[in-house]
């Protein structure tokens, strides 16, 4: 009985984890007008060096071109409606981001560090120790990111903005933010226990409530996780 108490706190603790991730989403709204507030001074770039700021939901990477300017692959659903250049090369909210990760829509394009930045401050070169490759030199990361720019389909997981600097930068497509997160994925899926608790609380909710949101909504948000892992 104990032991089934301390495995329930510990399930949920790792949901209220998940509810963090919740409220990131509500929060997307005031970033939009809170995002010129307050952004340190950007370091001293240099044309081809791997750029990173923090974003509402994702760690979010571009390559530095030079005179202000920062190739980035980012989700955008605008390009879907509309072909009005000017329309689409305003600054994409998080509105745009997300609905265009659900779409899979994605453009390589250029935009200025201000833009790019989003409101948070920017991070230099921090992939360099991890990686196992060895950069190349700096004109022809620039080079490989001037080559891609244009529209291209956008996968969450297999195919992101941080797939695309490593490929310009080290020349190999990799993500380490995807590769937590499809661990953390197996994890879960993997801890047998995890399915019977689950699957043991949809039913003594079913049982007391119904057809609750709380029933209905993992029946939609484990094919939408396929989807999106497709
Ligand atoms: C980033 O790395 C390149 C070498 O790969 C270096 O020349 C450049 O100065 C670095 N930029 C910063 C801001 O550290």
């Amino acid at each position: 009985m104990l032991q089934l108490l301390t495995f329930l706190v510990e399930k949920l603790s790792l949901l209220s984890k998940f509810r963090i991730f919740e409220s990131s989403w509500t929060e997307a709204e005031d970033e939009d007008l809170q995002r010129h507030a307050h952004r340190c001074p950007p370091p001293a770039l240099r044309r081809g060096d791997l750029l990173e700021v923090p974003r509402t939901l994702f760690t979010h990477y571009g390559i530095y071109l030079g005179d202000n300017r920062v190739a980035h692959l980012i989700p955008d659903i605008l390009p879907v409606f509309t072909s009005d250049q000017k329309l689409i090369s305003s600054v994409i909210t998080n509105k745009r981001l997300i609905l265009g990760c659900m779409y899979r829509c994605a453009t390589v394009r250029v935009d200025t560090l201000e833009d790019f930045a989003y409101g948070s401050s920017i991070l230099v070169n921090r992939t360099d120790k991890m990686m196992k490759n060895q950069a190349f030199a700096n004109e022809d990361v620039a080079k490989r990111a001037e080559k891609l720019i244009g529209g291209i389909q956008y996968s969450l997981l297999w195919n992101n903005c941080e797939h695309f600097v490593t490929y310009c930068r080290y020349g190999s497509a990799v993500s380490r933010q995807t590769e937590k997160f499809c661990e953390c994925l197996k994890s879960i899926i993997r801890d047998q226990r995890s399915v019977i608790v689950t699957s043991l609380l949809g039913l003594i909710s079913i049982i007391s409530f119904g057809m609750a949101p709380a029933t209905t909504l993992p029946t939609i948000l484990i094919p939408f996780t396929l989807w999106m892992a497709g």
